[in-house]
């Protein structure tokens, strides 16, 4: 994997765009906050912190973002930052009249002053203020001789997307606790408010599911993995590769998500990327078995056969799944089913008959709307991938457009609520530089995702009407980890692309300014810096290369 630069090196790099006389003439006095600010006013001045400074909470909903920043801040400055509901010079209080996550920051002599629309409002709130600090703020120990200052400022900010999330496959490589929080925390510092944990795979089942143990004794363990893309001939690392994930595991890491106003949707898998849990319990499959928990990528044609048996199981699961997450989302996937097994099966070709559907795709529909049903009996919604349009759409379904944006243009068509995240722009396990030098990754179709692909999304489709638009909730990159094994591979894949989505999300579409991006992102890094994530130098802001070359103009 490219190593990766110093602070220094982003600095200098920071200083070169700035001085080389080309667009990115910076305003001096500009704040380095991605995203970027519905508003923001600077003014002349500055208010300094001291070892007296705290946050002054004036509504007890505000108390937990308090003392989350107060732990965060007092390690760089060697601060206390009480949490007090009487005084201090960070003032934080909701005001109704915004609206929900939307926040007014303010910085004048007396201090800051962050007013909420809602709980969610004021955090982000304290993400712009940490991202005005000098970024050393992000260090994890003392960091002497900093001046912790921000400058005197009006800011008012609120999001474009009510869903603006970042995905996890931890079923094909598996990524502890630890680092799922690190993942979480660094998400939420860039205002994404969604994190899709997709927990169940072909190669490996990571959720302790009480009623089934054999799930995470069987299926959460597979004996190797195939080594790059040596699939014929085949080669095994022989290497066992396994984890899940206790419900006790589950709850803190929902509460940590909570903490960060981040909700998590739990995807359970169906009918397809089954291996893992047929390895566990054939009998849920159309074959008679054995099976055994993948080694090998690649879409695979053992899927749950639509037996009583599979429905009792799979209602089951996602009973003890909903009462483990209080959000009102559970994602079944519903991607890349092959239906030769269904096609050969007596099982699946009397459930046809019985129910009157016309072929396997609306089999797999009356699949879908079933536990669709059941879901909502559980006051749960479900979102699919976007075959769940094939063969018919489940009635409340929320669908995430993959394969482009077709699906989610159909689906707003039909009322049924989007969120985009196509490949072309948001798949984040793509090539994001020449696969000649980058780490292995995927690459269909040759496709390359640079930063500045990811910025140039617009996941609101311009074909859609003004009242078909209001169904696009939001958009998503994805992280599918078959060559992503570890948690530094993760961080170089996700960052800084995801930066670029946050303001895809985030911002008014009218504020997209790639130069102005690049010159807060530039500002911004070093954060990142700090907190010890492997993010990969973006071209523009690496003095090392060579912008002539690559025909790039600035
Ligand atoms: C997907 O990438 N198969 C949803």
């Amino acid at each position: 994997m490219t190593r990766f630069p110093s602070l220094l090196l982003v600095l200098i790099a920071v200083s070169i765009s700035v001085s080389s006389g080309c667009t990115s003439v910076p305003d001096p006095d500009y704040l380095p906050i991605v995203p970027r600010p519905v508003t923001v006013e600077l003014k002349a001045g500055a208010y300094q912190f001291s070892g007296d400074s705290g946050f002054w909470v004036q509504d007890a909903e505000l108390l937990s973002t308090a003392e989350l920043f107060s732990g965060e801040f007092s390690t760089p400055t060697g601060w206390a930052f009480d949490v007090s509901d009487e005084k201090g010079d960070i003032e934080l209080a909701l005001n109704s009249e915004l609206g929900p996550e939307a926040y007014t920051l303010d910085v004048d002599a007396n201090g800051v002053r962050i007013m909420g629309g809602d709980a969610a409002g004021a955090f982000y709130g304290l993400q712009s203020l940490r991202q005005m600090l000098p970024p050393h703020i992000d260090a994890p120990v003392l960091a002497e001789g900093v001046e912790w200052s921000v400058p005197f400022s009006h800011i008012n900010d609120a999001p474009r997307f009510s869903y603006r999330g970042l995905h996890l496959d931890v079923g094909r490589n598996f990524f502890d606790v630890d680092f799922v929080k690190s993942y979480i925390d660094t998400m939420a510092r860039y205002k994404f408010n969604r994190f899709h944990w997709h927990l169940t795979e072909d190669q490996g089942w990571r959720i302790e599911i009480d009623s089934y143990p054999l799930l995470t004794e069987v299926g959460a363990w597979r004996k190797e993995t195939v080594v790059e893309k040596n699939l014929d001939p085949y080669i095994g690392d022989g290497i066992p590769h396994g984890g899940f994930y206790t419900k006790d595991q589950v709850r803190d890491v929902i509460a940590y998500a909570a903490q960060r106003h981040v909700m998590i949707i739990p995807e359970i898998e169906m009918p397809g990327h089954a291996g893992a849990a047929l390895a566990a319990y054939p009998e849920l499959g159309c074959l008679p078995g054995p099976y055994e928990v993948k080694t090998t990528w690649g879409i695979q044609s053992d899927i749950f056969c639509p037996s009583e048996t599979t429905f009792s199981f799979l209602t089951t699961v996602l009973d003890e799944v909903a009462e483990l997450f209080p959000g009102p989302y559970i994602h079944i996937g519903g991607d890349e089913v092959p239906k030769e097994q269904w096609e050969q099966s007596f099982v699946a070709q009397e459930v046809i008959r019985r129910e009157g559907l016309a072929d396997e795709h609306e089999l797999q529909s009356w699949f879908i709307r079933r536990i669709e049903k059941h879901l909502n009996s559980r006051n749960k919604n479900l979102i699919g991938w976007d075959e769940i349009l094939e063969g018919g759409l489940a009635p409340n379904a929320t669908v995430m457009s993959w394969r482009g944006t077709e699906g989610g243009i159909a689906a707003a068509r039909e009322g049924n609520n989007v969120i985009m995240t196509p490949t072309n722009y948001s798949y984040f396990d793509f090539y994001q530089g020449d696969p000649e030098t980058e780490p292995l990754a995927m690459n269909w179709a040759k496709r390359i995702i640079t930063l500045d692909t990811v910025y140039t999304f617009e996941p609101i489709p311009d074909v859609l009407t003004a009242d078909e638009q209001k169904y696009i909730i939001g958009a998503q990159a994805n992280l599918w980890t078959e060559y992503i094994s570890t948690p530094e591979y993760v961080e170089y894949m996700v960052w800084p692309r995801a930066t670029a989505l946050s303001e895809v999300v985030w911002s008014p579409k009218s504020h997209r300014d790639r130069d102005d991006f690049y010159l807060r992102l530039g500002g911004n890094l070093p954060h990142l810096e700090h907190l010890g994530i492997n993010y990969r130098i973006p071209e523009r802001l690496d003095p090392l290369y060579d912008q002539s070359a690559s025909g790039e103009t600035m």
